[in-house]
């Protein structure tokens, strides 16, 4: 099994314990709706990805990690949609969840897919309850108050912005969570793979903020301009797009620096090659 199949399965199985017994259809449908088919499903790959690195010694308690990040993310996209937020109508080229099934459905399905991600860990205590609860603790603190992605979304509101924390919160959070939890999973410390997240994390959202300003909404499958639309703080407004690429790949060859010695850090390194190839914007021809 190839590791994006790998994943995906994981998440269907994640998600097809919260459609048991005698659920409400419609919720039920909206979970499926929210999670498959996945976007880059990016973070998965990579706490995959470290995982493996460190030897991945209990492949369920990483599926189960990696299918709880995938869920969060989900979830928050869900909720980011929504009219009080950014007021989206398509995500990877469909209606949104709010569009597809309305607001108050698609409210309870990203709280139930915030729910059953911290499920899918508790139940896979009776393996290693040890690796179970230090991920349970990692991917809470990576998604709510002070420093993880609920924080980011808050930042929105706030008269002043500082750019880096604002990032560091809404989407290196759970950039992060995907090092740690990965190396968690195999049974390593976390500590040392939190400056690779970090580093990962910022470079995605300067490839977010420069595909959201040079391309169109076809091209995303999700509303275009939007950083523009909000006055958001972005890399594009900061540093233009050519300061902003610099960016990109002066943070890509420090994430790939910063990779933690381990049994199979070369295969890592080259997985973050890969996964920077996919982030770096193709400019010509802009369409817009
Ligand atoms: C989009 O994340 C939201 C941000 C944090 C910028 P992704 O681009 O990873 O979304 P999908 O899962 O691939 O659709
Ligand atoms: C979404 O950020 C980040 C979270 C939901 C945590 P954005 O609003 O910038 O991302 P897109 O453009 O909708 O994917
Ligand atoms: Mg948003
Ligand atoms: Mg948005």
């Amino acid at each position: 099994m190839g590791l994006s199949e790998r994943i995906d399965n994981a998440v269907m199985q994640a998600v097809a314990t919260g459609q048991g017994g005698v659920a409400p259809r419609q919720l039920a449908e909206a979970l499926r709706y929210a999670t498959t088919p996945g976007g880059a499903r990016i973070r998965p790959t990579i706490l995959t990805s470290v995982a493996m690195a460190c030897g991945d010694d209990r492949p369920q308690i990483t599926d189960a990690a990696a299918a709880a990040l995938e869920l969060i993310h989900c979830a928050s996209l869900v909720h980011d949609d929504l009219p009080c937020f950014d007021d989206a109508e398509t995500r990877r080229g469909k209606p949104s969840v709010h569009r597809a099934y309305g607001q108050p459905l698609a409210v309870l399905a990203g709280d139930s897919l915030i729910v059953l991600a911290f499920e899918v860990l508790a139940r896979v205590a009776h393996l290693d309850a040890g690796r179970s609860a230090r991920l349970v603790l990692t991917l809470a603190q990576r998604t709510g108050m002070p420093n993880g992605i609920c924080a980011g979304q808050g930042w929105e509101s706030e008269p002043q912005v500082d750019l880096r924390a604002y990032h560091r919160s809404k989407t290196g959070a759970l950039f992060v969570a995907a090092t740690q939890m990965g190396a968690i999973a195999a049974g390593q410390e976390p500590d040392d793979w939190e400056e690779l997240g970090a580093r990962i994390g910022e470079a995605f959202q300067v490839a977010d903020d420069l595909r959201d300003a040079l391309y169109d909404s076809d091209t995303l499958g999700k509303p275009a301009g939007q950083d523009d639309l909000h006055r958001r703080p972005n890399a594009v407004s900061e540093l233009g797009v050519e300061g902003a690429i610099k960016r990109l790949t002066d943070i890509l060859s420090g994430a790939i620096a910063s990779i933690p010695s381990c049994p199979g850090e070369a295969a890592l390194a080259q997985m973050v090659r890969m996964q920077a190839e996919r982030l770096i914007p193709v400019i010509t021809p802009v369409a817009k």
